[in-house]
């Protein structure tokens, strides 16, 4: 289903510079692309409802992170600016079951925009994965993942990590940038365009302003990185290694310390209740799950 193009969406830059083939082909085609989606996926499943519940992909490019939900019985809406990537979304519907392609709904908009573009409706989960960075106002994006979000749904947000910085230009033996990196927040990401980089810290901040208490965080992938900036190709087709390392990296990515050290963080926030945000506190458990979302 489609809902239309809404509010004043830019010139694709997913499209004009390539972006799309790059990182549908590219990054998703690679073992870091299957462990992507692996661990998110995992990560989503314990803080999700049971299906059938309304999720919001905002920025869901392809649908990879979303169509496996589809797949699980969740009604999917795919929000993103770039025609380039809705359509590379469509072209992927068909790996769905049938019946899993007619829960699936396209809505082109920018993130900016997503409450006029979903008309007002509210979803059990809003994810924004991978998009944070690129935008230029972090704020505005943010408040409307929380708006769009229902009572006591979550909102997932997986962006650069700040705090590991210099992973990536020392893996790869560029001592200077590395150097810099340490105080930076932006800087050319594995796809070539520059992107910012944000802290757990300040996202969760971000959230608990428009009534989203931060639930739990987790790293994404750590040793792929490691190896493949350190020069060691994976082969995608070796199943029982690819599935080995995916299950290596969702628990690295549970635990301390190396989820602080992940390249991307995935922070879990979950909406008030109205009668919460008059209260202006959260009961006690989910203030026991807020401290280890934060510590
Ligand atoms: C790195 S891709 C991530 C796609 C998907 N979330 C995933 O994890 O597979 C970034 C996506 O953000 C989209 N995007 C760029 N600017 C946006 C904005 N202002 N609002 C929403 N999406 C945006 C791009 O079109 C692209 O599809």
């Amino acid at each position: 289903m489609c809902r239309g193009t809404v509010g004043r969406v830019p010139d694709d830059a997913w499209a004009s510079a390539r972006l799309a083939s790059l990182f549908v082909d590219g990054a998703y085609e690679s073992v870091k692309g299957y462990v992507r989606t692996y661990v998110l996926h995992h990560h989503l499943l314990e803080h999700l409802p049971a299906p059938p519940a309304k999720v919001l992909d905002v920025g869901g490019g392809a649908g990879h992170q979303s169509f496996p939900l589809a797949q699980a019985g969740y009604e999917v809406t795919i929000l993103d600016p770039s025609a380039a990537m809705l359509a590379r979304a469509r072209q992927r519907l068909d790996r769905l079951s049938v019946e899993a392609r007619e829960r699936v709904t396209f809505v082109q908009a920018r993130g900016e925009d997503a409450d006029r573009a979903v008309e007002g409706d509210r979803f059990a989960a809003v994810l924004c994965h991978g998009v944070l960075g690129y935008v230029e106002d972090p704020d505005l994006l943010v408040a409307q993942l929380c708006r769009c979000a229902e009572e006591g749904g979550i909102v997932s947000i997986m962006t650069g990590n700040a705090h590991a910085a210099a992973v990536q230009p020392a893996l790869e033996r560029r001592w200077a940038d590395a150097r810099a990196s340490f105080d930076a927040r932006a800087g050319i990401g594995v796809l070539g365009v520059r992107s910012r980089a944000d802290t757990v810290e300040d996202v969760s901040a971000m959230i608990a302003r428009y009534e989203v208490e931060p639930e739990h965080w987790y790293g994404t992938w750590l040793f792929v990185d490691w190896l493949e900036f350190g020069g060691t190709e994976l082969d995608r087709h070796d199943a029982d290694e690819v599935e080995a390392i995916a299950s290596v990296e969702l628990e690295a990515s549970r635990r301390d310390p190396y989820r602080h050290m992940s390249r991307a963080f995935h922070l879990i926030g979950r909406k008030r209740s109205s009668s919460q945000a008059r209260a202006g506190s959260i009961p006690a458990p989910q203030r026991r799950e807020q401290r280890s979302a934060t510590g």
